[in-house]
């Protein structure tokens, strides 16, 4: 009789080779393993075959590059979404795609359950489980990785049991993923903070030191918040982004040091190698600046904050996201026009901007002729704007014979008091 099926999300790593025959016997499934691209340079013929003789009953690998980048990547752009002002959120918009990609493999198979190589610390399994709860409530989620509660040198014993290959790389000191938006690296000597990364840390980026000693200087092109080419040479998605983490790289830019507050309540230090994240923020961030109004700038950043912190905590499909993006389109559509960018020895240094909805005004802020500021009207309105100052001061900050009005109560009781010894109330002096 036929089992069941489950598709795994699989890397071709050790953690999810293992969970193929794992979840073979725990459960009695039969495993359909899903890869898919979004721009990690892996061999995907060669992850689907592994997944093959690994075990699973059928393997499917496909591109979803242009997806990742249309839909994901270049709204969050938009958006200025920054995770804590630092971590461009490679890995966080990368986990929806996926797990929506494998709800949709799901039905096409009549699979009954989806799984994935998530530890129970991290962020990525609430955004797998909590898109698969969201996309399709009926399919079971199974966790292999948090539910085994092996340790690596029992992980190894499962595999060798059972022939899995396990290559070299992964004797890996380090827990990496990657993918067109940016590279992520923690663990092992990386867990001391105090710890400068060593060389080995890094794949895309140059050490500063190392890069080339002439800068290079690019023009990147937006439009209404997209970027759409470099130096004048229109480019589609994944051209833009792969030239720009090629050149920004080899310039030493895009390294990001992050201690980093997980949802799951910890603390934890991640290096983070994002050359064409860091340019392309850096970049959309300046024009906003030349187009945007003061206010709207002022806005937009609670608009990031929001956008970043939903998507970090697996929050795409939701409401509040569609009604962000609804601000977000609003807020770009003249954020159109080109920035110039020069790189230098880990340095992205904006260098010019020009937009045909520039509210930079020349006749305005020019000192030289055709001055059109009518330097009059500033009088009357510093008076006014000052109004709230002058007058507190005068009756309250500098009318001499008032010292400080209080004095801060305590939130925790000294140690020792308790119901039966009230602590004494220190009244402010004047309450
Ligand atoms: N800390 C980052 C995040 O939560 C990166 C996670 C990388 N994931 C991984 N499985 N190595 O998005």
């Amino acid at each position: 009789m036929a089992r069941d099926k489950v598709v795994l999300a699989y890397s071709g790593g050790l953690d999810t080779s293992v969970a193929v025959r794992w979840i073979n016997e725990t459960y009695n499934l039969d495993v359909i393993a899903y890869t898919c691209d979004l721009g990690q340079g892996q061999d995907l013929e060669a992850i689907r075959q592994k997944a093959l003789r690994t075990g699973a009953i059928e393997a499917i690998a496909e591109d979803a590059r242009n997806l990742f980048l249309d839909y994901f990547v270049f709204p969050s752009l938009a958006a200025g979404a920054l995770y804590e002002g630092k971590y461009p959120l490679a890995t966080a918009l990368g986990r929806p795609l996926i797990a929506q990609l494998m709800v949709r493999v799901a039905r096409e198979h009549g699979a009954t359950a989806v799984a994935h190589g998530c530890t129970g610390k991290g962020n990525d399994q609430v955004r797998f489980d909590v898109t698969f709860q969201t996309l399709a409530p009926e399919l079971k989620i199974i966790a292999p990785v948090r539910e085994w509660k092996w340790t690596r040198t029992q992980e190894l014993a499962f595999a060798a049991a059972h022939g899995i290959e396990v290559e070299a790389t992964q004797a890996s000191i380090f827990s990496t993923d990657q993918n067109l938006w940016g590279r992520s690296i923690e663990a092992g000597i990386l867990e001391d903070p105090w710890v400068e990364p060593p060389p080995e840390t890094f794949q895309w980026t140059t050490d500063p030191r190392r890069a080339p000693a002439e800068p290079a200087e690019l023009e990147i092109t937006f439009d209404r918040g997209k970027p759409v080419a470099l130096d004048g040479r229109p480019l589609d998605g994944v051209e833009l982004i792969t030239e720009l983490n090629q050149v920004a790289g080899r310039h030493g830019v895009g390294r990001i040091d992050h201690i980093e507050n997980r949802l799951v309540g910890i603390k934890s230090r991640e290096i983070y190698e994002a050359p064409a994240a860091v340019v392309l923020h850096e970049a959309h961030r300046e024009l906003e600046f030349l187009t945007l109004s003061k206010e709207s700038l002022r806005f937009k950043t609670l608009v990031s904050q929001a956008y970043a912190d939903l998507i970090y905590n697996g929050l795409w499909f939701s409401q509040l996201h569609q009604d962000l993006m609804a601000f977000t389109v609003s807020n770009q559509q003249y954020v159109t026009g080109t920035v110039r960018i020069k790189l230098f020895k880990g340095h992205a240094q904006v260098v010019g901007r020009k937009s045909e909805h520039s509210l930079y005004r020349h006749e305005l802020a020019t000192y030289e002729e055709g001055d059109q500021y009518d330097a009059s009207a500033a009088l009357g309105f510093i008076k006014i704007h000052g109004l709230g100052q002058t007058t507190q001061a005068k009756h309250q900050l500098l009318r001499g014979d008032t010292g400080p009005r209080l004095e801060l109560p305590r939130i925790i009781p000294p140690a020792g008091s308790g119901p039966e010894s009230p602590a004494p109330r220190e009244e402010a002096p004047g309450l």
